[in-house]
């Protein structure tokens, strides 16, 4: 699968783009602020119906416009197949493929998968376990739509059990009986997601030590991903009977997988305190390329890559590693943007890579020869 054309109308900071991509390989080059990663955002459209930045969709908009439009066509074997986004008109979303409105956007999500590198990724380091979580749940429901819905199961009963408990308080009387039916249909959707989660770390924790490996070329640096979860060892259904009375009084369920997190580290120490911003760097790039891997052995096709300002942070040796790799023939198509386009050229240069470079000014774009 790739991406043969892209049209943008109004979005962020474009009135107007046309782009056809040829071969693998594309890097979008331009000073900061110029409109590269606005690119990448509008390519995470048409994957995955929203963007990566947490934007909201009016934000998108170009300032002083009412709507905007993202089109692109992608070949997938021998189709050709068209996918709109617009936002805009009666503040709504619309997604087609194939001229054909999509009614559900689950429908659309999956079907061109994507795996994006961007430097916001640090949160995944620096911040709670719910980005933790929020980054598995996202791939574990492009792997299995039955987790997707599991999971959202779990959260819609959980939301009304807290409801619930907050009502038992006010009342002070207990439904038992109603509490049972909710306590069980959680436990059901936890059984499920407990061991999703952590298959997927034992599956995933292999490949991010390969390409981290591969990147720092040492072996000393063993970068390692933990499930920690409540329920591990416990009776779920017993334990929420247990801290029944407690959880009444907070008004929430202190114990069950929305609780989960999952432990970055390297070579066993806690990869937030101890690791330097290049190794934390490295992490999450291989951590995103082992996410890859997941997605391409299950899509039996790979995922398009995309790679925001990759190269920040990194030393030359890491530069040259992950050049290697991104362009070894293990991955599809790649789009990555740099705000120093002399770094890219040189190590595209040094590593005999063609690709297609593009120069990106306040919001235009034109093809480098
Ligand atoms: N809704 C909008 N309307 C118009 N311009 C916008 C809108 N949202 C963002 N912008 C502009 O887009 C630009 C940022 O674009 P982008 O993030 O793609 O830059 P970049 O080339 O990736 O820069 P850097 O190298 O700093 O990462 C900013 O100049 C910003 O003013
Ligand atoms: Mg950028």
């Amino acid at each position: 699968m790739r991406l043969s054309k892209l049209h943008l109308l109004n979005f962020k900071n474009y009135r107007e783009a046309d782009v056809e991509f040829h071969g693998l390989i594309h890097c979008f080059l331009g000073s900061n602020g110029s409109g590269k990663t606005n690119l990448l955002e509008a390519i995470h459209y048409l994957s995955l119906t929203r963007g990566a930045s947490g934007n909201t969709d009016t934000e998108n908009i170009r300032l002083g416009s009412d709507l905007f439009l993202v089109r692109g066509v992608f070949e997938h074997g021998e189709k050709n197949r068209e996918v709109s986004c617009s936002f805009g008109e009666e503040r709504k979303k619309k997604m087609s493929e194939a001229g054909k409105d999509y009614s559900r956007f689950s429908e659309h999500i999956g079907k061109y998968p994507l795996v994006m590198v961007a430097p916001a990724d640090i949160e995944l380091v620096w911040d709670g376990g719910e980005v933790r979580r929020k980054f598995v749940d996202t791939v574990l429901s492009q792997l299995d739509k039955q987790y997707m819905e599991k999971l959202m199961t779990y959260q819609s009963h959980l939301r009304q059990r807290n409801g619930l408990l907050k009502m038992f308080a006010d009342r002070r009387a207990i439904d038992h009986e109603l509490l049972a039916t909710y306590d069980e249909r959680m436990a059901d959707a936890a059984d499920y997601i407990y061991k999703k989660r952590g298959d997927f770390t034992a599956r995933l924790t292999p490949m991010l030590q390969q390409h981290y490996g591969f990147l720092v070329m040492q072996s000393e640096e063993v970068p390692g991903i933990s499930y920690e979860s409540t329920l591990t060892g416990i009776d779920f259904r017993k334990e929420l009977l247990k801290r029944l009375d407690r959880d009444i009084l907070l008004g929430r369920t202190t114990v069950g997988i929305h609780r989960d997190d999952f432990k970055f580290s390297l070579s066993d120490h806690d990869l937030k305190s101890f690791g330097s911003q290049g190794q934390q760097k490295s992490f999450l790039i291989a951590l995103k390329l082992a996410e890859f891997d997941c997605l391409s052995e299950k899509n039996g096709f790979k995922p398009m890559l995309l790679l925001d300002d990759i190269f920040d942070k990194l030393d030359d040796k890491r530069i040259v590693q992950l050049m290697k790799l991104v362009t070894g023939g293990m991955f599809g198509q790649i789009f990555m943007t740099d705000a120093r386009p002399g770094r890219s050229l040189d190590a595209l240069a040094a590593g005999g890579i063609v690709a297609q470079r593009f120069l990106v000014e306040g919001g235009n774009l034109s093809e480098m020869t």
